[in-house]
């Protein structure tokens, strides 16, 4: 087997490197900087200056980070990328950093510091225009401090505990401050950011929604030219945004694949089918496969045999009718920013000792190669989803909620038969449609919808889902009931329905009773075979979101 090799996709004409000193700073600095309409991307810390010049940034963010400058395995920062004739602007461990490489000096504090702090200025300060002399709160995180600047810097804020709050040298561009300017508790960070975008580094707010698709059109087609595409939806956001970019880019050229496994959920095929085939009007090819899965799953009980089935078989009906299509070089797929983050540095070809292979990585069968088309590589997951609203994406698609790709087959626990599938079909889309509907009144109370279609703006609020996920299970337990007056030995219907961030940690909803009672009462009276309905109440961890 061999993997697919990645199509390097080329920088906006402008974008901000944000050195990466600690992951958990970094995404949310990237974030801040293209809400305000400028592509950033994040890069190692310990890229050379020599391939930073190379990738021809407009700034540079050098983000906070955990280490102490003096921990024997602190990251380093290659002091030439401080004479790139670059502006930058460093921010706690980042001002730290930039000190110590510049002959300042950073001390040890016997206390940390963690929280608000009041930040009071002195003399001029493009970076801090716009904010108050005296009162503003800023976020503080940090135990070492720079107790002094390199030669050339003035400083222009502190506070209690940090002197030196805000240092800069105007001439040279470089500017860093003792707080985290990208966390919403510090009042006015979002200001400073601007300034030093707009004011200090001369960038235009130019990254919009029009012109993300209209770049991302030009590199479609410039990387396809004439060539066939070929593409799988799976019925989620990412490859459903994927597919309706790479169609406005090039047409017909491209082909969609669904492989339909049978364990979507209720309606779902059918919305895949309608909206790609006719709204669209991509040329779509539906394998419908439920037998064929049904037949492979039958007696498999183990969850992990079941994905391996599931995804081995997928790729397998997915080059078959690759081959059917004939004269196809490129396969696009839905690989998203997270992804490529956690599978290390692409851009820079370094290995990081964390590589995690993505989820998208993809086992070409021997002797079968595609270049790899992948136009959401740079995009977080709510970027994805403006850019599928503004591409005309229904927004049951757009806000879908998270599904594993094995679907209803890990919600069946034990071995799945047709009978238990329809079961959990329809009591599935009982508990969706009863949460759907009281999502929505919160989703509204929040106005988080409203913002998220009103917006021309890449950085559109994450999905905002008051409830993140809610499915029903099937846990195969059977249990004694009355109805009427007889006594009945019927299935068991778990309602999951949790809250959550990043699904690596969850809690479950705390749904008002009358929402819970009617799921229930709806369920018992409407699937044959259920007599008995029950709530997880258990967080993650230590249970997780999933049963299987
Ligand atoms: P757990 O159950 O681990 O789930 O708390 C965390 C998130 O991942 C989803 N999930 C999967 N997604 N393939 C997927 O694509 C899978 O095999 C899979 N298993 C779990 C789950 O729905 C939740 O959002």
């Amino acid at each position: 087997m061999t993997t697919g090799q990645h199509h390097q996709n080329a920088h906006p004409q402008q974008f901000v490197a944000v050195l990466d000193f600690g992951a958990q700073y970094a995404q949310l600095i990237a974030r801040r900087v293209r809400d305000l309409y400028v592509y950033s991307e994040i890069l190692p810390a310990d890229i050379t200056a020599k391939e930073l010049r190379d990738l021809s940034p407009s700034a540079i963010i050098l983000s906070g980070g955990p280490a102490s400058v003096y921990a024997e395995d602190a990251p380093t920062l290659d002091p030439e990328i401080l004479h790139l004739d670059i502006p930058v602007f460093g921010f706690c461990y980042g001002e730290q950093i930039l000190a110590q490489t510049l002959g300042g000096h950073v001390a040890h504090a016997e206390k940390g510091e963690y929280g608000p702090a009041t930040l009071t200025r002195s003399g001029n300060s493009i970076l801090l225009e716009g904010t108050p002399k005296e009162g503003q709160t800023v976020w503080m995180s940090h135990r070492d401090y720079v107790d002094q600047a390199p030669e050339g810097f003035a400083v222009t804020a502190s506070t209690e505990h940090a002197p030196l709050a805000v240092i800069e040298n105007t001439e040279q561009n470089l500017y860093a401050t003792q707080f985290h300017p990208e966390v919403a508790h510090t009042q006015y960070g979002q200001q400073m950011l601007s300034n030093f975008l707009f004011q200090i580094a001369h960038l235009k707010p130019t990254w919009t929604m029009d012109n993300i698709v209209q770049e991302k059109v030009q590199e479609i087609r410039s990387q396809v030219g004439n060539g066939n595409v070929i593409l799988g939806l799976s019925g989620g956001v990412d490859s459903a945004v994927a597919a309706a970019l790479v169609h406005k880019a090039i047409g017909d050229q491209l082909t969609c694949v669904f492989v339909n496994h049978g364990f979507l959920r209720k309606g779902e095929p059918e919305q895949v089918e309608h909206v790609f085939r006719e709204v669209f009007g991509i040329p779509l090819v539906v394998v419908n496969a439920q037998e064929r899965y049904l037949d492979l799953l039958k007696g498999v009980r183990d969850p992990e045999q079941k994905r391996k089935i599931i995804g081995t078989e997928f790729w397998r009906i997915f080059f078959e009718e690759a081959k059917k299509l004939g004269d196809v070089q490129f396969l696009a797929q839905g690989t998203i920013y997270p992804d490529i983050i956690e599978s290390g540095s692409r851009k820079t070809g370094k290995e990081t000792s964390t590589i995690k292979s993505h989820h998208n990585l993809i086992p070409f069968p021997e002797g079968v190669h595609f270049d790899l088309v992948e136009p959401l590589d740079h995009f977080f997951k709510d970027e994805v989803r403006a850019l599928g609203l503004s591409l005309g994406l229904p927004e049951d698609v757009v806000f879908r909620q998270p599904f594993p790709g094995p679907g209803l087959a890990i919600r069946i626990i034990g071995d799945i038969t047709q009978e238990k599938l329809a079961l959990l079909k329809d009591a599935d889309a009982i508990v969706r449609e009863e949460l759907d509907a009281y999502n929505a009144t919160l989703f509204q109370a929040t106005g988080a919808r409203d913002k998220a279609l009103e917006q021309d703006a890449p950085g559109v609020p994450a999905c905002a889902y008051p409830v993140w996920q809610y499915f029903a299970v099937l846990p195969g337990s059977k249990s004694v009931g009355v109805m009427g007056d007889e006594r009945t030995y019927g299935e068991v219907i778990v309602v999951r329905a949790v809250e959550s961030s990043d699904a690596m940690t969850a809690d479950w909803a705390k749904l008002p009773y009358e929402v819970l009672s009617s799921i229930s009462r709806r369920i018992v009276g409407e699937v044959p075979g259920v007599n008995r309905v029950v709530y997880d109440i258990t967080s993650k961890p230590p249970a997780t979101i999933e049963w299987e």
